[in-house]
């Protein structure tokens, strides 16, 4: 049965209500745009509507003569603009296209200016009295027209494509094979809260509240752009009403609010409409795939292949290269992969909740789906025949793996035992039913951290790190994770994060958070403890309680001690812990030269397709995870539980419609973007499987981005369980599946 607060299991924590929840539901709590700064100036974004050319000039006379214009910046009068480096290159920035840098246009919707006034509805009205002139040129949209430029990954720095053995010679002799094109859309972040940046100058001091999973990142970034030192910058950001990869970076807007408010020494808030999210931050690039399996008669693998094909910007070189995570998921015998990039006028795409895994795994899992058929074999005997051990790519073991577990509770509880394989067999009035599965997977990754804890007499903890809670509980695992390292209750914990003046902590990506801020907490209470009780009780398995601690501290004779403490993953790249506090992200993880660190889950669907309509309801969705050490079984459950929803999302609604002449956004709006409402939103059961992992750092996984990898293939699957069509092209959208 379903249930908000899974009781734990083994080597699983308490399913604790969220400590902010309070605040959130009261609107307590304060987002980026709800802090009140006192007589702001409103601004409104200047965007440009071509995708490639550049900017012949600005007729700004009557936009100035509205009255309550107090400012309109251009790249004619922004003055300079410090250079960041691209986030993948190790930099801050979501692209490297600089703002405001000259009249050059490299995608639509690229910021041109922006209009500060008294007002929003004066700042909107007078950015719509702005007269701009272009000299345009045809822009080439995506991957079909004319003009796209293709490269091999494989010269980005730090990529790899992964391969072992002579795949291609493994295939052509192979007894059973599929050879197969799969393509998956662009998708937009659709937060609930808009890209907000507010800045306050107190003399050379600036504060900003801007939603971001990354404060260090914020700071350091725009006192680059600002040309000042970062301890002149505050970046406030306790509350994100959704992230997911689009507040990870510094997009172009936050300089030019920083720089008017400075001009006109008064607060600036800017509010950015959600069509203009869609090209100044990141998004989830299309895919096209081809995915080559090949197995013996047993069904035992023997070759796999695969090849992506990712769009990105003219500017930089992005590539979400999922194949690293499809190359070590089962025992192939031979492996092959390649990924290019093909540059087009767009925008730099970005992260984007499991961004190599979504789609990568989508053409993988069809692909096994569709082996499984060929074999007739069972879809779940394929994937357990296949298990691995090792890195089918240098045989390093995995740290733990429950994969086949995952697979097995799965489909017992969602009753996979009653499904007929033949397609079309199953039936209900005009509806076409069918059951599918896929793996979901996601890899253990780390960054380093670091974290001040201050305890008292009387028991209280204080913890300051600069972690960021997304939407995912961040402050009750953190508080959580202290309370049980010190014995104290979770109320006399109190949680201060995402702030750029506290100890500088991961960014919220990469699914780290749990696991790192765990592995540097165990540090700083060990020291704590050590302090107020010794060696020799240091080592005692008993938890002090509160009664301890005062006795302690009276032995001491103090009333409060602090400890600082800094933690990296081994196998950091060399420089990682002094880049932490440089603002630069350091994860790693994943497959290493010494271990292989995954999640996995197994995740079952049921469909329903109308035979006449090709309508597609999903009225039933079980999955079951692994994830080592779960802190908090409540808010992992609400975790997996958004990500199957937004699997179902990827599956069936989501995608961005490019204007093939234009090479913009067309429904750039949450009224033709579609996400799964509550009627899309069938009955989600989650398996929490128990897993010890006593390799990895505190045998914690992370499942941030567990949840959404593989529903979509899942789905797919039923579909062709239900229908006998194989579709491989997402979303499964009616006017693909109209009989
Ligand atoms: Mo997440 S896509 O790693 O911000």
């Amino acid at each position: 049965m379903s249930t908000a607060t899974p009781q734990p299991k083994e080597n699983m924590g308490a399913p604790l209500p969220r400590i902010d929840g309070r605040a959130k539901v009261t609107g307590a709590a304060r987002y980026a745009a709800d802090f009140a700064v006192g007589n702001a100036a409103q601004a409104y974004l200047l965007t440009s509507t071509i995708a490639r050319g550049r900017i012949t000039g600005f007729d700004l006379t009557k936009a100035q003569a509205i009255p309550g214009v107090l400012h309109i910046m251009t790249h004619e009068n922004a003055g300079p603009i410090g250079s960041l480096t691209f986030m993948m290159m190790g930099g801050q920035s979501s692209d490297s296209v600089k703002p405001l840098d000259g009249p050059a246009i490299h995608y639509a919707g690229q910021i041109i200016g922006m209009v500060v006034a008294e007002s929003y509805e004066t700042a909107r009205q007078a950015a719509r009295a702005v007269g701009v002139t272009y000299a345009a040129e045809a822009p080439t949209s995506g991957f079909d027209p004319p003009g796209g430029e293709v490269i091999a990954a494989a010269t980005m720095p730090e990529h790899e494509d992964p391969k072992a053995g002579d795949a291609e010679a493994a295939f052509a002799k192979a007894a059973v094979k599929i050879d197969a094109e799969y393509s998956t859309p662009p998708q937009h972040h659709n937060t609930i809260e808009l890209f907000s940046t507010t800045c306050v100058w107190n003399g050379d001091e600036l504060t900003v509240y801007e939603p971001s999973q990354w404060v260090k990142g914020l700071q350091v970034g725009l006192a680059t752009q600002l040309g000042i030192k970062p301890d002149k910058v505050r970046v406030i950001s306790p509350y994100v009403g959704g992230a997911f990869g689009s507040k990870g970076t510094v997009t172009n807007r936050t300089v030019l609010v920083a720089l008017a408010a400075r001009l006109l020494r008064r607060p600036v808030r800017l509010v950015a409409t959600r069509a203009q999210g869609f090209s100044f931050a990141t998004y989830r690039a299309e895919t096209k795939q081809r995915v080559r399996l090949a197995a013996d008669a047993s069904g035992k693998l023997v070759a796999f292949t695969h090849d992506g094909y990712e769009i990105t910007s003219r500017t930089d070189a992005y590539a979400v290269a999922g194949t690293k995570n499809t190359a070590v998921m089962y025992d192939y015998g031979t492996v092959l992969t390649k990924v290019s990039i093909v540059r087009a006028d767009r925008n730099t795409p970005g992260f984007m909740r499991s961004p190599g895994e979504v789609p990568y795994m989508f053409a993988l899992e069809s692909a096994m789906d569709e082996l499984a058929v060929a074999l007739k074999i069972d879809p779940v005997e394929l994937r357990r025949r296949n298990d691995t051990r090792k890195s089918p790519i240098n045989g390093a073991p995995y740290t733990s793996r429950s994969l086949v577990e995952c697979y097995d509770q799965a489909a017992a509880a969602f009753g996979w035992a009653k499904r007929n394989p033949q397609p079309r067999s199953m039936q209900d009035g005009e509806w076409l039913i069918g059951y599918g599965c896929a793996t979901a997977c996601y890899p253990t990754q780390h960054n380093p951290a670091s974290i001040r804890i201050k305890l008292t007499g009387e028991g209280q903890a204080r913890v300051e790190i600069g972690v960021h809670d997304v939407g995912t509980g961040a402050y009750t695992a953190v508080a959580q994770i202290v309370s049980e390292k010190l014995g104290l209750p979770i109320e006399n914990v109190e949680v201060v994060l995402g702030e750029s003046t506290l100890p500088p902590g991961p960014i919220a990506g990469g699914s780290v958070t749990t696991a790192s801020v765990a592995a540097v907490a165990d540090i700083a209470c060990a020291a704590l403890r050590k302090r107020l009780f010794g060696e020799g009780a240091l080592a005692a398995s008993a938890t002090p309680t509160v009664e301890a601690y005062a006795g302690a501290f009276e032995r001491i004779g103090t009333g409060a001690i602090e400890e600082y403490a800094e933690w990296s993953q081994k196998g950091a790249r060399p420089g990682a812990m002094a880049g932490l506090h440089k603002g630069q992200v350091g994860i790693s993880g994943g497959q290493t030269d010494d271990a292989v660190m995954f999640s996995f889950g197994a995740e079952f669907v049921e469909v329903r397709v109308h035979s006449l309509t090709g309508e597609i309801r999903v009225p039933r969705v079980v999955g079951a995870f692994a994830a080592g050490r779960i802190v908090n079984t409540r808010t992992a459950n609400s975790q997996l539980m958004g990500g199957m929803i937004w699997g179902i999302g990827s599956a069936l609604h989501e995608f961005t419609e490019v204007d093939e002449r234009e090479a913009r956004y067309v429904n750039d709006n949450i009224a033709e973007y579609l996400v799964p409402v509550n009627a899309d939103v069938p009955v989600v059961d989650i398996i929490l499987v128990p897993e010890v992992d006593t390799i990895i750092p505190m045998g914690i996984k992370g499942l941030g981005e567990l949840g959404n990898v593989g529903t979509s293939a899942a789905i797919a699957n039923a579909v062709y369980h239900a229908t006998g069509k194989r579709y491989r092209d997402l979303p499964l959208v009616i006017d693909k599946t109209v009989a």
